[in-house]
């Protein structure tokens, strides 16, 4: 039997208030800094390097429209569900009403590779950017401490990533406020090394620099010409990840049907000018070609502008940005698993609130060693196609379950609609998967096995213990 969780049970849960409950302190402004938070991080700073010099070379910046519009598409669908049905689970809790036990078990399960990996990704992206501070300083860690054992050359553990990752939760455990309070704080340090980045590098741009904007296809696909753009897009898709966080922390908002909807576009919509601008001062800087293989290519660029005393600003920006969206997606993972408990999927572990604090501090706990193990011990690479393959599945699921639901319940109130469905919803779909098919057969592999295993810990648990289903039996 494929149990649907009620829409107005979910709606009557998350108005729930009092111990045991989320607390309500984020306002729009809060979150669209929660969104910001999320998508601001390694993708800007050290993906559009790579795009230009191995995809697209100046016209990377159609690349980030390309991605963007794929993203504006699943965001105006995570809206309408957002503002609907304003619980912690995100797309877990669309697919439950929509699609049905088996299909949210599915998806939550999926989200641990976009907010659990996609923390340790850039945990990992983070290290770099500290090792490269110390440097700074006239001080290196030792190899056997810096990077990881499967790296070769006397790699260990990758300690920086680990220390990153514990210190945000801990942070999280202490509270929603306080977290939050350091995220608006990390947002605008972040925001406004862009905007610098932007305004004094404009005026170095080399015109000869961006010519010929689309660089000749090489007679490989996906290297430059139109094929090059898309290529760059599937890339630079990492860099807008994250929006969606926002509606992770609907349980949260003070008022969430008119609070989501502004948070996740409103995010998407700031990020995208942000990176378009960036991506092309960035290009009219230096060639593109001298991106290649660098891991920091934001400060290389900034180098020619002569405002080398703001290179360890810039550095120390950056690291403040890369915080950031590690906080939120560990924030946001715990809020999945948080939801999966109190629906008796997980173990009541999940979904036990700190008396004090109101977090759902075991869960934080939990993925505290979880996403260090994968920070500590995977390369950044493998870490970041699963963590883009496991988004795009996500956001495509959340497409066809607006589309679904405009057909079962097509009278409820949506206090934000998607416009143009199912058009929009089939576009999102179709850019996803596209570029879905783009990432690397180890990543489609890797889905598989994860999956596989989610779908047994579903069968040996979850079906068996769920409050939903256990409710239909009469137990
Ligand atoms: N969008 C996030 C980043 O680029 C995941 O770091």
């Amino acid at each position: 039997m494929n149990l649907k969780k009620p829409i107005d049970l979910l709606v009557a849960e998350s108005a729930e208030s009092g111990e045991g409950t989320l607390k309500r302190t984020l306002s729009s402004t809060s979150l669209v800094a929660l969104g910001i938070g999320a998508i601001i991080g390694a993708g800007l700073f050290s993906l559009t390097g790579i795009a230009a010099a191995e995809h697209a070379g100046p016209a990377v910046t159609l690349s980030f429209i390309l991605a963007a519009v794929g993203c504006a598409f699943a965001g105006l669908c995570y809206a309408e569900f957002a503002s609907m049905i304003p619980v912690a689970g995100s797309a877990y809790t669309y697919s439950y009403a929509t699609m049905g036990e088996f299909m949210a078990w599915v998806i939550g399960w999926d989200l641990v590779l976009e907010y659990a990996l996609g923390a340790a990704t850039v945990g990992v992206s983070w290290s770099g950017y500290f090792n490269k501070l110390l440097h700074e300083f006239g001080l290196e860690l030792p190899t056997y401490l810096s990077k990881t054992f499967a790296e070769g050359d006397g790699g260990g553990i990758n300690l920086p990533a680990v220390v990153i990752v514990s210190l945000l939760s801990l942070l999280l455990m202490r509270g929603t406020k306080e977290s939050a309070s350091l995220n608006n704080f990390l947002v605008v340090v972040k925001v406004a090394v862009v905007l610098l980045f932007i305004g004094l590098g404009w005026k170095f741009i080399n015109p000869a620099y961006h010519h010929p904007y689309i660089p000749e296809n090489t007679g490989l696909r996906g290297q430059f010409g139109i094929s090059g753009i898309a290529s760059g897009a599937a890339l630079v898709f990492f860099a807008f990840i994250g929006f969606d966080a926002v509606s992770t922390a609907a349980q949260e908002a003070k008022n969430p049907q008119k609070g989501m909807p502004i948070g996740i576009l409103g995010s998407l919509a700031v990020c995208t000018v942000l990176y378009i601008l960036f991506a092309h001062v960035m290009t009219g800087l230096v060639p593109f070609q001298v991106f290649k293989g660098d891991a920091s290519p934001a400060a290389t660029a900034f180098k020619v502008t002569g405002y080398s005393f703001l290179q360890m600003g810039l550095i120390i920006a950056i690291l403040a940005g890369y915080t950031s969206v590690i906080l939120v997606m560990l924030m946001g993972q715990s809020r999945v698993f948080y939801t999966m408990s109190k629906d008796g999927l997980l173990p009541k572990f999940f979904g036990s609130i700190h008396a004090k604090y109101r977090t759902p501090w075991k869960t934080n706990l939990f993925f505290m060693v979880f996403v260090s193990l994968f920070a500590g011990f995977v390369p950044v690479t493998d870490l970041g196609h699963m963590v883009s393959i496991g988004t795009l599945l996500a956001f495509s699921l959340v497409c066809i379950g607006v589309m679904i639901l405009r057909k079962t319940d097509p009278n409820r109130e949506r206090p934000f609609r998607t416009p143009l469905v199912p058009l929009v919803p089939i576009l999102g779909i179709i850019v996803c998967v596209y570029l879905m098919s783009s990432l690397p057969i180890e990543a489609w592999i890797r889905l598989a096995l994860w999956m596989g295993l989610g779908i047994a810990v579903y069968f040996f648990y979850g079906k068996g213990n769920s409050v939903l289903g256990r409710k239909q039996k009469g137990e």
